[in-house]
């Protein structure tokens, strides 16, 4: 007779290399057809479970968690942002969250300067125009756009994600100005100039990348008041989190030209994003693809699974963030 392995729930369809682990190490409850969860197939999927790999599409507000099975004793998310965990409830109930950083820095910031370039250089309007049948042919003024050599990149949030855009903005020959909590020693700021706040960085910056962490003190940090301080037909990029910029106001400064153009990978209430970017010209839009590359996501669901070891084998997991 075998003992019978843990039961692990899996919230959404995962990479085959990962489920190929967990059937392999653990009794996995997946999810095959990738449907979303709502609160209550969350709570009923996990009954007998001791262990959750969830994703960002889940949110665990307190109460959810509070009606969480006793047995539960991890909850790894596959992503590095963790705000859709209540983390101190967690902590309450004795589950330990984990997340995936380091592994989705470089995909994420491949996103980030297509996003760049994508809104720089009017990569959709320029599609359109193919797809659509219209290119009449090269014209000396068709769909001119902006330089990015010579231009500055201001980075709000120079974590591991920040730090990996200014490398790859170097290499397009950008100067590097940043806003973070702390500044970075010279060997990281590699030349990058500080800002203690955002009021100073903005008015430096022609492109605008975040990089920061959702939470109450970054919500809706882009807004009427910040863009105005951007100098007039500027870029914003955001690859981070949607509830970092108010929709409303961008949309306004895209349409005045305050923005020349917008390049989001991610959008609050994802994915019913506001429908005002749908009809606008001057963005360049993808579905929450920061870290979707084969490499990565096997590489961030690899990163659970030892998380969930660690966790259930009684030692202290890696990424432990409650
Ligand atoms: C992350 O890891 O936070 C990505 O945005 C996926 O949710």
């Amino acid at each position: 007779m075998t003992a019978s392995r843990p039961v692990v729930f899996v919230t959404r369809k995962l990479p085959d290399a990962v489920e190929d682990r967990l059937r392999r190490d653990y009794e996995p409850r997946l999810n095959r057809d990738d449907r979303v969860y709502g609160p209550d197939q969350l709570i009923e999927g996990a009954r007998g479970a001791i262990a959750i790999l969830t994703c960002a599409t889940d949110p665990w507000p307190a109460p959810q968690i509070q009606r969480l099975p006793d047995e539960v004793r991890a909850l790894a998310t596959f992503s590095v942002g963790v705000e859709h965990i209540d983390l101190g409830a967690a902590r309450a109930r004795g589950i330990t969250v984990t997340n995936t950083p380091d592994v989705l820095t470089e995909a994420t910031a491949d996103i980030a300067m297509l996003c760049l370039l994508g809104a720089a250089r009017r990569a959709f309007e320029a599609e359109a125009l193919i797809r659509t049948g219209r290119w009449a042919g090269w014209r000396p003024t068709q769909l001119l756009g902006l330089e990015l050599a010579g231009a500055v990149l201001g980075i709000v949030g120079m974590g591991r994600i920040g730090q990996a855009v200014a490398r790859r903005a170097r290499g397009f020959g950008m100067h590097i100005h940043y806003c973070n909590r702390r500044r970075l020693p010279p060997e990281v700021e590699q030349g990058a100039w500080f800002h203690h706040t955002l009021a100073s960085l903005l008015p430096q910056a022609r492109f605008l990348s975040l990089h920061c962490p959702a939470g109450p003190e970054t919500h809706q940090l882009i807004n009427r008041e910040t863009l105005e301080l951007l100098p007039r037909g500027a870029v914003l990029v955001n690859t981070a989190r949607g509830s970092l910029i108010d929709d409303e106001a961008v949309l306004d400064a895209l349409a005045s030209g305050q923005l020349f153009a917008a390049g989001f990978d991610v959008y609050a209430g994802e994915p019913n994003l506001h429908p005002g970017y749908r009809t606008r010209r001057n963005c360049f839009l993808l579905p929450h693809l920061g870290s979707a590359t084969i490499e990565t996501r096997n590489a961030m669901g690899f990163r659970c699974l030892d998380n969930l070891d660690a966790v259930l084998a009684g030692r202290a997991a890696p990424d432990a963030r409650n």
